[in-house]
């Protein structure tokens, strides 16, 4: 007979539920090296379709299957079972609106990204064939670029719960992944927007998004190199 782990499962349709609730189901360990999407998935093909969750590439690179697993926000494509001490607690993100059951609605967060203009921006007239940077200003993009939008940080704030205007680890991240690009001539846009307290000031160096972050970048870096730039620009 294959092992058996309790998942125990955030529940919650607004259709029909008054509140939400938490659901057992015992998942089959059937191979080694299952992830955590490997049993959600079980229980949705095979126990229970009406589970909700979010999920698509399966191996860390969409960002779509955050969620707050044993009271760490995490990645459920590349979260080993057995890492993980039963029954697992499984949660949506934190702070979010639930649509249904494990499956947040992300508006919020997305405009927030989008509110500190995460593209290049240029004003002077284009090269004949592309923007160069040397290896060294490519270089100081590593650890900014690679955010892959899950909101696994941002949720784990607790300057992001309490403040619904603060931008977030993964904006104030996003804007930095540009402003720090040697191409980029916006820098003086974007500062308008996060030199504010529901801006960088907002971040308290609490540190969580670092631990959240399943790229392992460094949010809380990111944020001081920008609070940085604003204490020399001010001076
Ligand atoms: Fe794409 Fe997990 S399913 S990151």
């Amino acid at each position: 007979m294959a092992e058996k782990v309790t998942f125990k499962v955030f529940r919650f349709n607004p259709e029909k539920d008054k509140k939400p609730y938490y659901q057992d189901f015992e998942v089959e360990i059937r191979k080694p090296g299952m992830m955590v999407l490997d049993g959600l998935n079980q229980i949705r093909w095979e126990m229970d379709g009406t589970l909700a969750f979010r999920r698509s590439c399966r191996e860390g690179v969409c960002g779509s299957d955050g969620l707050n697993i044993n009271g760490v926000n995490m990645l459920s494509c590349i979260t080993h079972i057995s890492d993980l001490k039963p029954p697992i607690v499984i949660q949506p993100l934190p702070s979010l609106p639930v649509v249904k059951d494990l499956v947040v609605d992300l508006t919020d967060f997305m405009n927030k990204f989008f509110l500190v203009k995460p593209y290049l921006i240029t004003y002077s007239p284009p090269p004949d064939k592309e923007r160069l940077q040397t290896p060294e200003e490519r270089k100081k993009l590593d650890g900014l670029y690679e955010c892959i939008l899950c909101a696994c940080c941002s949720t784990s704030c607790p300057s992001y719960w309490a403040d619904p205007e603060y931008l977030g680890p993964s904006a104030l991240l996003n804007s930095a992944r540009f402003i720090l690009d040697s191409r980029d001539e916006g820098a003086d846009e974007r500062f308008e927007i996060i030199n504010d307290r529901h801006g960088v000031w907002r971040c308290h160096t609490i540190l969580n998004c670092i631990e959240a972050c399943p790229k392992l970048l460094n949010p809380t870096e990111a944020i001081g190199e920008l609070k940085k730039i604003l204490i020399k620009k001010k001076f």
